[in-house]
């Protein structure tokens, strides 16, 4: 019986993870707002010390997940880091490095903060903190710690963050790959992860980064590295949305040339293509409605998923 039982909740597990990654028809794309499967819960810590390649420190798991600490696995990196992104300030504040990593390349679940304008980060938190940018899915927790840590920061603490992660020199650390098929993945501290026996399956329209090393990115090395999947020929129609195939306006115009960014406008060259879609979805959707979301409204008005999928994978693909 209680077999039997285990292997009810096994299959009705394994039919939420599919209903969680599949296609959603209408809404936001499971994909890129993966939602931890019901129940999850994080690795328990052993007591082991953590290691990376590359660094001498050693760290529990409890440590590393502390969310007043940033993993400083590598403090040769990057400046000194303000108190702020080291440990925050209890009890909202959490620390910025916790979820951006200690020199900001962050994940497909939060954002890469390296080499944003100032004036920017600072105009983000504002939005966060109006309420103005929420996301799509507004249950996602990641983005819910953002928007309470906005309203808790003092002016100061935005500001040394602002200037210290602005500071940071912008680097590559995604692999944009296209492929008929992805690995097949499952949602781990709302992220995707490749499953463990190397299985593969269709693509479809969706883009699947995963980290290259789980077990690095789960320690929170600032040095991890991605690998995102992409639908084959996205990045060329990508290339072409953005400069202009009359769909929208030329994203270089505002972006940069390189789509490196251009005065308080950011970059988005080399970043995540997940957060990039996100963002793309978001302002489409009225769910990022900030001063800048409404410039960015009318762009993204004409454009359908697929043109979001591709438009996010060419930039993501660019050097950062
Ligand atoms: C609990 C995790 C978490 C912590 C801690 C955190 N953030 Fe974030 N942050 C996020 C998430 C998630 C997003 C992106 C949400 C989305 O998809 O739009 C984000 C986005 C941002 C953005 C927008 C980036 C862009 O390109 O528009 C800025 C700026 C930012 N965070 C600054 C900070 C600062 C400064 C701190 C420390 C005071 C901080 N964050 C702490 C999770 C976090
Ligand atoms: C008229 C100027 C303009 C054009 C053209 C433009 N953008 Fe933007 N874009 C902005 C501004 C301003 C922001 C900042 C939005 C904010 O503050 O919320 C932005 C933000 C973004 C972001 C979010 C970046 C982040 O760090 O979160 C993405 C992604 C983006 N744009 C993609 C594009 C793409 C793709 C195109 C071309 C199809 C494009 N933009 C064309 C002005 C523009």
């Amino acid at each position: 019986m209680r077999h039997l039982l285990q292997l009810s909740v096994t299959i009705l597990t394994c039919a939420m993870l599919t209903t969680v990654l599949a296609q959603s028809a209408g809404g936001p794309p499971a994909w890129a707002y993966p939602m931890n499967p019901p129940g999850f819960k994080p690795t328990p810590d052993d007591g082991a010390l953590r290691h990376v390649t590359g660094s001498s420190l050693s760290l529990t798991l409890s440590q590393v997940n502390n969310r007043f600490f940033a993993s400083d696995w590598h403090p040769e990196d990057h400046p000194p880091l303000p108190g702020v992104v080291a440990h925050g300030r209890e009890p909202d504040v959490l620390a910025c490095g916790f979820c951006h990593r200690s020199d900001g390349p962050g994940g497909p679940e939060s954002a890469d903060l390296m080499g944003l304008p100032e004036s920017y980060i600072l105009q983000q938190i504002a939005d966060f903190k109006a309420g103005t940018r929420q996301g799509s899915v507004q249950s996602r927790i990641p983005a819910k710690l953002m928007s309470s840590i906005a309203k808790a920061i003092t002016t100061d603490d935005a500001k040394a963050a602002a200037t210290y992660f602005s500071s940071v020199r912008p680097r590559s650390i995604i692999r944009v790959v296209e492929a008929d098929t992805a690995p097949k993945v499952h949602v781990t501290s709302w992220f995707l992860a490749a499953v463990p026996d190397g299985e593969r399956e269709p693509i479809g329209q969706r883009i699947i980064e995963v980290p290259d090393d789980l077990a690095q990115y789960i320690s929170r090395d600032s040095r991890s590295r991605f690998t995102a999947y992409v639908p084959v020929g996205s990045i060329e129609r990508g290339k072409e949305l953005a400069n202009n195939a009359g769909k929208t306006v030329q994203c270089g115009s505002c972006h940069g040339i390189d789509l490196n960014g251009e005065g308080a406008i950011p970059g988005i060259a080399g970043r995540s293509p997940t957060y990039i879609f996100r963002q793309l979805y978001d302002f489409k959707h009225g769910t990022r409605s900030g001063p800048g979301g409404e410039v960015m409204k009318p762009i993204v008005e004409t454009l359908s998923v697929d043109d979001m999928i591709s438009l996010a994978a060419y930039a993501s693909s660019l050097a950062p």
